[in-house]
C-alpha cells in the first residue's frame, strides 16, 4: 500500500520532520511513501490515521544530530526528490547503518550533501548578493528598504536571521519567488508564497555603480574567478552587473594605463622614518666578492631600493690596495650598474690621472649602493642619504672591506665618512687626515669631486681643484708608503665590470 505523505514543501524543516517521524514510528518503508507537496486542493496527511503495518509500532531511535543538521540544508532545496531522499537516509540510519553519513561513497548521502551544499551556497550569495533599494515611509517613521531576490531554493527563512542581526536598524523587506522576509523592528517576519517584484530603483543605485567601478581593480581582475564568485544567474538584480562587460573589456587598457602613470612618491619623511626602522634579517655573508655581489643585488634593507634602477655595487681588483668609497650612484651610475661612470667619476678619474694614480688599481664603491633622488619633471635629481638608510648600507661596505682588505680607504665627502666611522663630522674638521682603522688599515678623508663640480666661481673652483689634486698627491704618498712595488701596479684579480 501507497501512503502519500503531503507536506508544504518550501523549505520548511519541520513538517517534513513531524511527517517522517511519524511515517517511521509506524514502521513505513520508504518505498511506500508517496511525497507530495501541499497544495490548497489536496488535505494534509492525517498522521492519525496511518495504518500501523502488522507486527507492531516500526523503530524510533534516536536520530544523530549530523542527519538532522543536513536534513535541515537540503530541504530548502528545490528538487521534488529531496523529501524521498531524506526519508529514505532516515530510514537506513535507522535500520541499517547508524554511521551511514560517513560513506561518503553512498549514492544517498552524496546527493543529501550535494544539496546541503548548493542550499548553503545559495544562501551565501543570497547574503552577498541582495541590494535594497530605499522606499518613502510615513512622516516619523523607520527608513525602509525593499529588495527583490531570485534565489535557486527555498532559503528565505533560513537567512532572514542574517539580515535582522546586520539591518537591525531599519525596516526592510526581501520579496522573492520563493518567499519573503520583513523586519520592522521588533519582529521578523517569514513568508512562503511567492512574491511579486516591487519595483523600486533609488539614486543609490547610481552612486552605488560608480562607487563599484572606483573599487574594481582592472589589474586584479581574474574573469573565471569573478564569475564563480558573482554566478551570472545573480547579476539581473544586481545594480552593478551591468558596469562588468565594460570594466573586463577595459581592464586591460586601464592596466596599461595605470603601469605607465609614475608611482606616488613618497614624501621626504616617509623615506627617513622607514629607514630607521630595524633592517630585515640579513642572508650569512658571502664569503666571495661575486656572491657578495649577487645578494647585493637584491638588497631590500632600505626603501632606496623600491625607486631606484639597480643595485650599483663596486668594482676594481679584488684585492685591491687602495679602496675609495663615495656617497651613493647618481643618475648616470644608477642606469649602467657601475660606481663613478657619471660627471662626479669623470672628474675623478680626470684628478687621479694628473697625480699618478690609476683607476684599474682601485676598488671603487660607494657607502650606500642605491641611488636615491626626487623626480621633478623628466628628471632625477640626487638626494642625500640620510643616517638610517647610511647604516643599512654599512653592512655590504662592511663586507667589501673584508673581502678586498685594502691597505688604504679614501672616504670622498661626508657621508662616506660617515659610514666608514659611525660619525657625522663637519668634512673640514677631518678633511686631509690620516686616521688608524680596525685592521692595521688606514683612512683618508677629502671631499666628494661633485662638490668641485657645483662651485660656481670659477676661481674658487680652481683653488679647490688644487686642494684636490693636492689630497690625491697624498693618497699617492700613502700607497708608495704601504709598499706597493711596481710589480703590484697592475691588477692582479679585477673583478667583473659589466
Ligand atoms: N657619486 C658617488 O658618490 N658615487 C658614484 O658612483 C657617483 C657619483
Amino acid at each position: 500500500m501507497i501512503h502519500a505523505a503531503v507536506i508544504e514543501g518550501r523549505g520548511a524543516f519541520e513538517p517534513w520532520r513531524d511527517a517522517a517521524r511519524a511515517l517511521l514510528q509506524t514502521g513505513i518503508a520508504p518505498d511506500a511513501v508517496d511525497w507530495r507537496v501541499f497544495d490548497a486542493a489536496e488535505a494534509r496527511l492525517d498522521f492519525d490515521a496511518l495504518p500501523v503495518p502488522a507486527g507492531g509500532a516500526g523503530k524510533t531511535s534516536a536520530v544523530p544530530a549530523a542527519f538532522l543538521d543536513l536534513a535541515a540544508a537540503a530541504i530548502c532545496h528545490s528538487d521534488p526528490a529531496r523529501f524521498a531522499l531524506l526519508y529514505r537516509l532516515l530510514w537506513r540510519l535507522v535500520h541499517e547503518e547508524r554511521l551511514l553519513l560517513r560513506v561518503h561513497a553512498d549514492a544517498d548521502v552524496a546527493a543529501a550533501r550535494a544539496m546541503e551544499k548548493s542550499v548553503r551556497r545559495d544562501a551565501h550569495k543570497m547574503t552577498a548578493f541582495v541590494r535594497f533599494r530605499e522606499i518613502v515611509a510615513p512622516p516619523g517613521a523607520r527608513r525602509r528598504f525593499v529588495a527583490w531576490f531570485e534565489p535557486e531554493h527555498f532559503i528565505v527563512a533560513r537567512t532572514a536571521p542574517f539580515f535582522q542581526r546586520r539591518f537591525t536598524d531599519m525596516d526592510w523587506l526581501i520579496a522573492t519567488p520563493k518567499g519573503s522576509a520583513a523586519w520592522d523592528g521588533e519582529r521578523l517576519t517569514v513568508t512562503p508564497e511567492p512574491a511579486a517584484r516591487p519595483e523600486a530603483e533609488d539614486a543609490t543605485d547610481d552612486l552605488w555603480r560608480i562607487y563599484y567601478s572606483n573599487i574594481f581593480n582592472p589589474a586584479r581582475l581574474k574573469v573565471k574567478a569573478m564569475q564563480a564568485e558573482m554566478p551570472k544567474k545573480y547579476w539581473k538584480n544586481l545594480p552593478e552587473a551591468r558596469l562588468i562587460p565594460e570594466l573586463i573589456a577595459e581592464a586591460e587598457t586601464r592596466v596599461a594605463e595605470m603601469a605607465a602613470r609614475q608611482a606616488t612618491t613618497p614624501l621626504p619623511f616617509h623615506d627617513r622614518l622607514q629607514s630607521s626602522f630595524p633592517a630585515e634579517t640579513l642572508p650569512v655573508p658571502a664569503n666571495n666578492w661575486e656572491a657578495l655581489r649577487n645578494q647585493a643585488m637584491g638588497c631590500t634593507r632600505c626603501p632606496l631600493h623600491c625607486h631606484a634602477t639597480q643595485t650599483v655595487f663596486g668594482e676594481g681588483p679584488g684585492d685591491a690596495e687602495v679602496m675609495i668609497v663615495g656617497e651613493q650612484p647618481g643618475d648616470q651610475e644608477d642606469l649602467a650598474g657601475r660606481p663613478f661612470v657619471g660627471p662626479a667619476g669623470k672628474l675623478f678619474d680626470r684628478a687621479a690621472g694628473e697625480v699618478g694614480l690609476d683607476r684599474r688599481r682601485l676598488y671603487v664603491t660607494n657607502a650606500v649602493k642605491h641611488f636615491k633622488y626626487e623626480p621633478r619633471g623628466k628628471r632625477r635629481i640626487h638626494q642625500k642619504p640620510n643616517m638610517g638608510e647610511i647604516e643599512h648600507c654599512r653592512w655590504w661596505l662592511a663586507k667589501e672591506i673584508d673581502l678586498v682588505k685594502p691597505k688604504l680607504i679614501v672616504a670622498l665627502g661626508a657621508t662616506a665618512y660617515a659610514a666608514l666611522t659611525g660619525e657625522r663630522k663637519p668634512l673640514s674638521e677631518v678633511r686631509g687626515q690620516t686616521l688608524a682603522m680596525e685592521g692595521d688599515r688606514a683612512l683618508f678623508v677629502t671631499v666628494h669631486p661633485s662638490y668641485l663640480l657645483r662651485i660656481p666661481d670659477p676661481q674658487k673652483k680652481e683653488v679647490e681643484w688644487r686642494n684636490f689634486l693636492e689630497d690625491l698627491k697624498a693618497v699617492t704618498c700613502l700607497m708608495q708608503a704601504a709598499s706597493m712595488t711596481e710589480e703590484d701596479a697592475l691588477p692582479r684579480a679585477r673583478l667583473a665590470i659589466p
